[in-house]
């Protein structure tokens, strides 16, 4: 990598969508190219990192190991690389199937790997002090399933209060899209998984505009949000 960290700052009209999926034709990458759109559509430039198709490793390495006796420790190539894609972003959209009330391990360990000490957190005026993050999930439970509003409550702790306020940033909301999965998906009193008819025709067609346009409403209240404060 050429440029210093310390050295890139975002200009005011930059984002930074990372998809964490395995499938190009996932929903979760569908989600992740209305993002693209609605930010492009507000005049913003923006940086579209697919892990998976990056090859990016989430295993942590030695390299990408915190040293907590040197908080301006270089870390791997890679690594470096993701943390100056964030510096360079106004604002980041992340976008995930929710895997076990959490996040799949692809996005865990960019997180872990990339979101290090130095870099994210460790310093008194935080590198990333004043960016804003929007945190997209979809979710296989059914918007009526009661399992959602405590889903969303785990995954802001998670995401928003463990993460991005603790790494300085000014602004983090999660957007929770349930109904992921065209086959509803419950569980009965003994625990079995109980698998919905698949919605077929022009409830199909129904069910998916409406779950767009919630995606994308979220996208829009994120920017709005974020020319207000600019
Ligand atoms: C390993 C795994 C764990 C999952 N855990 C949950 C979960 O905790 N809650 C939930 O609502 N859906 C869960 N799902 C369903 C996914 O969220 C759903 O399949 C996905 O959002 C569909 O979007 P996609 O096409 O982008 O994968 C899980 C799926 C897998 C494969």
């Amino acid at each position: 990598m050429s440029q210093s960290l310390s050295t890139i700052e975002s200009s005011s009209r930059t984002a930074l969508v990372v998809l964490a999926h395995h499938r190009t034709d996932s929903l979760s990458a569908h989600v992740a190219q209305l993002a693209v759109g609605r930010l492009a559509a507000a005049g913003y430039t923006v940086d579209l990192l697919d892990l998976h198709a990056e090859n990016f490793d989430p295993r942590m390495t030695v390299a990408d190991q915190p040293d907590w006796g040197d908080r301006d420790k270089r870390y791997s190539d890679e690594a470096e690389a993701h943390m100056a894609r964030i510096l360079a972003a106004r604002v980041v959209v992340v976008v995930f199937p929710v895997y076990w009330q959490s996040t799949p391990a692809l996005l865990k360990g960019w997180i872990d790997r990339v979101w290090n000490y130095g870099f994210a957190y460790g310093r008194s005026k935080p590198r990333l002090a004043g960016k804003r993050i929007l945190w997209l999930g979809l979710a296989g439970a059914t918007a009526a399933d009661e399992i959602i509003s405590g889903m969303h409550q785990v995954l802001e702790a998670q995401l928003s209060e463990g993460l991005a306020y603790y790494s300085g940033f000014a602004h983090s909301r999660v957007g929770l899209l349930p109904d992921a999965e065209d086959q509803p998906q419950s569980l009965d009193s003994e625990g079995n998984l109980v698998i919905g008819a698949a919605i077929e025709g022009d409830a199909r067609a129904a069910h998916y505009a409406a779950f767009d346009a919630t995606a994308e409403r979220f996208v829009d209240e994120f920017v709005a949000t974020e020319l207000v404060d600019a």
